[in-house]
C-alpha cells in the first residue's frame, strides 16, 4: 500500500457552514492552501480566516467545475449538501439535484483536476435507518428511510465507483449527529443548539415527543479533526464518526435548562411531533427518523479501528456546546 502524502491544496465545499467553518479553521492552522466553494445558501455567518479564497458559486452549476479544474486541489473534503431531512420528503428531486447530481459533478471535476483524495460528509443516522443493533457498526446494510439518506447512500456509491474505475482515494464519513458552535438553532435538527437558542432568547426549551429517544452526539471540533485526519489517511469505504454513546434527548435538554435554571422546566411537545410526522408524510403513516441512533464506537473512538485507520487519538469532547 502506498503511503499517504500530506496534501498541501484543499478544496472544501460547503466550507462556510457550520461543520466547514470548523474544518477550514482547523486546516488553515496547519498552513495549507485552502479554496472554498460556497454560494452560502446556508452559511453559518462566521467569517473565515483571511487567507482563504472563497468562491461563491453553486456547486450545481458548471462554472463550480472549471473553479476545481483551476485550483487542481490535491484533496477535496465534500461539505456542502442540503441538509434538511423534512425538506427533502417534501422536494425529494431537489434533494437529490444538490446531494447527489452536484456531488458526481464534484467528483467528475476532480478526476479531471488530478484530484487524489476524496472526502464526503455522509450522515450514519440518516443512511442505517431503524438499525437493529446499537451501537450500530459500519457493516450493517444501509436502510436509509428519508430521500436525504438515500441521496448519501448514492453517493457513496459513486464514491466506491470512482475509486474502482478512475483511481480516486475516497471515503466517506457517517458522521452522527454533530453540535457545537454556530450550528443553526432555527432549523429542523440540532437538539443543542435549538435549545441554546430557546434559552439564550428566554423561551423555555421543549422537548419533542417523549425525549427517550437517543442520538449520538458528537462534538464539531472533533469532526473537524476527523476530516483532517482523513485527508491524510488511504482509508476507504466508509467510517462512522461519533461517541458510540447514545444520550436521550431529554437527558440533552435538562442538561442545557440546568444552565439556565430561571426558566421552566422544558415543554413536552408530543403534539409537535406527531403534526410534524404527519406533514412530512403527507398521511400521517410514514416515519423518517429512526427512534434510537448511535454510530459503532468499533470505529469512532480511541483504540478503534477508525483510531488506527486515520490516527484519530482524542476522545469525544463531551463539554456543554454553547452558540458561538
Ligand atoms: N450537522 C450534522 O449533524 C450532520 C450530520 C451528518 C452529516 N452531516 C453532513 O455534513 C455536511 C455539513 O453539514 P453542516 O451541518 O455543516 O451543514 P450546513 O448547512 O451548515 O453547511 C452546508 C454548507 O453548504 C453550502 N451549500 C449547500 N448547497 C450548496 C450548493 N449547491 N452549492 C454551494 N454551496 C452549497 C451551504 O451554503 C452551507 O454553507 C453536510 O453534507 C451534511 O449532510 C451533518
Amino acid at each position: 500500500m502506498p503511503e499517504p502524502v500530506k496534501p498541501q491544496r484543499i478544496l472544501i465545499t460547503g466550507g462556510a457552514g457550520f461543520i466547514g467553518v470548523h474544518t477550514v479553521n482547523r486546516l488553515a492552522a496547519e498552513g495549507l492552501e485552502l479554496l472554498v466553494i460556497d454560494d452560502r445558501r446556508h452559511g453559518c455567518g462566521e467569517p473565515l480566516p483571511s487567507s482563504v479564497q472563497l468562491e461563491k458559486v453553486d456547486l450545481n452549476s458548471t462554472g463550480a467545475a472549471e473553479i476545481v479544474v483551476r485550483f487542481r486541489p490535491d484533496a477535496i473534503i465534500h461539505l456542502a449538501a442540503q441538509g434538511g431531512v423534512s425538506r427533502s420528503v417534501r422536494d425529494p428531486a431537489g434533494d437529490a439535484m444538490v446531494n447527489v447530481v452536484a456531488t458526481v459533478a464534484l467528483l467528475r471535476a476532480s478526476v479531471d483536476a488530478g484530484c487524489r483524495r476524496f472526502i464526503f460528509a455522509s450522515s450514519g443516522g440518516a443512511i442505517y435507518g431503524r438499525a437493529r443493533r446499537l451501537p450500530t457498526p459500519e457493516r450493517t446494510t444501509p436502510a436509509p428511510l428519508s430521500p436525504y439518506g438515500a441521496a448519501k447512500l448514492a453517493a457513496e456509491g459513486y464514491l466506491g465507483m470512482f475509486g474502482r474505475t478512475f483511481g480516486l482515494s475516497t471515503l466517506a464519513l457517517r458522521y452522527s449527529n454533530v453540535y457545537g458552535p454556530y450550528q443553526d438553532g432555527t432549523g429542523e435538527a440540532g437538539v443543542v443548539a435549538i435549545t441554546c437558542d430557546r434559552l439564550l432568547s428566554g423561551r423555555p426549551p421543549e422537548i419533542r415527543g417523549d425525549g427517550q429517544q437517543t442520538r449520538d452526539f458528537v462534538f464539531v471540533g472533533d469532526v473537524a479533526e476527523a476530516n483532517w485526519r482523513a485527508l491524510q489517511s488511504l482509508a476507504d469505504g466508509g467510517i462512522n464518526i461519533g461517541t458510540g454513546v447514545g444520550t436521550s434527548v431529554r437527558t440533552v435538554v435538562e442538561e442545557l435548562a440546568r444552565l439556565a435554571p430561571q426558566l421552566e422546566r422544558p415543554h413536552v411537545a408530543a403534539r409537535w411531533a406527531r403534526s410534524n410526522l404527519q406533514e412530512l408524510s403527507g398521511t400521517g403513516r410514514a416515519w423518517v427518523g429512526a427512534r434510537h441512533r448511535r454510530a459503532s464506537r468499533s470505529r469512532s473512538q480511541t483504540r478503534s479501528r477508525i483510531a488506527r485507520r486515520i490516527g484519530m487519538r482524542r476522545a469525544p469532547d463531551r463539554t456543554p456546546a454553547t452558540r458561538g
